[in-house]
């Protein structure tokens, strides 16, 4: 049975609809040992992934992020004029600038938002997830769009089998709105360390690097990783991550009705639920259809798992991120 939790400290916002959207067309290891050196036992074994899915000509990350916002937004039963904000976590936006929120609140009609981006790499959707439960508690907004969404398959580098057989698209949505008192968002945290910020980065893009024949001739614009090292920073910082949120609020893993862990990787989603003492058949895992979709990777297996039924009312859900900044998250959501 669940605790009764947070007497003294009442719940504030509360998620009242979620939605993903993902492309079309898959990309399978198959399709990688053709392109790449490597194959589908190496991609499986170390990584759990089996296909990820590539956006098609033409589309972008907004595509993506509103169509999810529009199915969040009909299952909470909102009309996009009710939102108040919109935030969309992404390292892949349209272009510089105008924010991918603002071409997001102009795709769905949100003309009564205020919108913008938020740069947290793959932790960005638990980052803009604590930032709205922030802006619902202290009075400032009612209703908040938190996307997650990406095409990193723009910005792989399809030549270099470390990263090629990594990454996917998509995108997801959630709305929050003021809590009912028993659902909710219990408790968050956030945490970053710029000091490893080459250890996971986009090369030759931004203001540093402006476009140049040599910049192109050099192959920049594509993400670049010591691989080994994120693998192991990641393990410690989720770790730390899951526990430090389940102690604040005065839980254990065995409160927790499913663990959704950023899906980056199966060896660091098992790490991270044997941290936290969670068995498996209680983690949420999609890696293996989807790849590492970055900001997009935690809303799209929340919706994925209220759709069939795995996060019904009154359980209890885990979250936990990490990606470049360094930056990771965790946040515990009662729905
Ligand atoms: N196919 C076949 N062989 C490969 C491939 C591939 N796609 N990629 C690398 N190799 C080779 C390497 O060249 C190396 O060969 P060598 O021993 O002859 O030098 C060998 O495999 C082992 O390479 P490692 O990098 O040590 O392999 P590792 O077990 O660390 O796995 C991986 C690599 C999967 C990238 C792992 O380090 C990892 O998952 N790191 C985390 C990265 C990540 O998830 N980043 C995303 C952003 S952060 C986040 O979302 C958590």
């Amino acid at each position: 049975m669940p605790r009764i939790l947070r007497l003294n400290n009442p719940l504030h916002a509360m998620i009242t609809g979620t939605g993903c959207a993902v492309p079309g067309r898959v990309l399978t290891n198959q399709d990688l040992e053709k392109m790449v050196d490597t194959s589908d036992e190496w991609i499986r074994e170390r990584t759990g992934i089996a296909e990820r899915h590539i956006i098609e000509e033409g589309r972008y990350t907004s595509d993506l992020c509103a169509e999810a916002a529009q199915r969040a937004l009909t299952e909470a039963g909102v009309s996009a004029l009710d939102v108040d904000l919109i935030s969309v976590a992404t390292v892949t936006g349209d272009m510089g600038f105008p924010s991918t929120g603002c071409i997001v609140q102009e795709k769905i009609g949100a003309h009564n938002a205020a919108a913008f981006d938020i740069a947290a790499a793959c932790s960005g959707f638990l980052y803009g997830l604590s930032w709205a439960e922030a802006m619902i508690a202290a009075g400032k907004a009612r209703t908040v769009l938190v996307i997650g969404g990406e095409t990193l398959s723009r910005i792989t580098d399809y030549q270099d089998r470390t990263t090629a057989v990594l990454f996917g698209d998509g995108a997801g949505a959630a709305v929050l709105q003021p809590s009912d008192g028993r659902r909710g968002i219990l408790g968050s945290y956030l945490k970053s360390d710029g000091r490893f910020g080459r250890l996971l980065y986009l090369d030759g893009m931004g203001t540093q690097y402006p476009p140049s024949h040599e910049s192109i001739d050099q192959r920049a614009g594509y993400i670049r990783m010591e691989g080994r090292e994120v693998f192991k920073q990641a393990v410690t910082a989720m770790g730390d991550a899951a526990e430090t949120v389940l102690q604040r609020a005065g839980l254990t893993g065995a409160d927790v009705d499913l663990l959704i862990p950023h899906q980056a990787n199966m060896r660091i989603i098992d790490a991270t639920a044997r941290r936290v003492k969670v068995p498996l058949e209680r983690v949420f895992v999609n890696v293996d259809r989807y790849g590492n979709t970055s900001a997009a990777s935690i809303p799209i297996a929340i919706d994925e798992a209220r759709r069939s039924g795995r996060l019904g009312p009154g359980k209890l859900a885990l979250l936990v991120a990490f990606g470049s900044g360094l930056t990771w998250a965790s946040a515990l959501v009662r729905f």
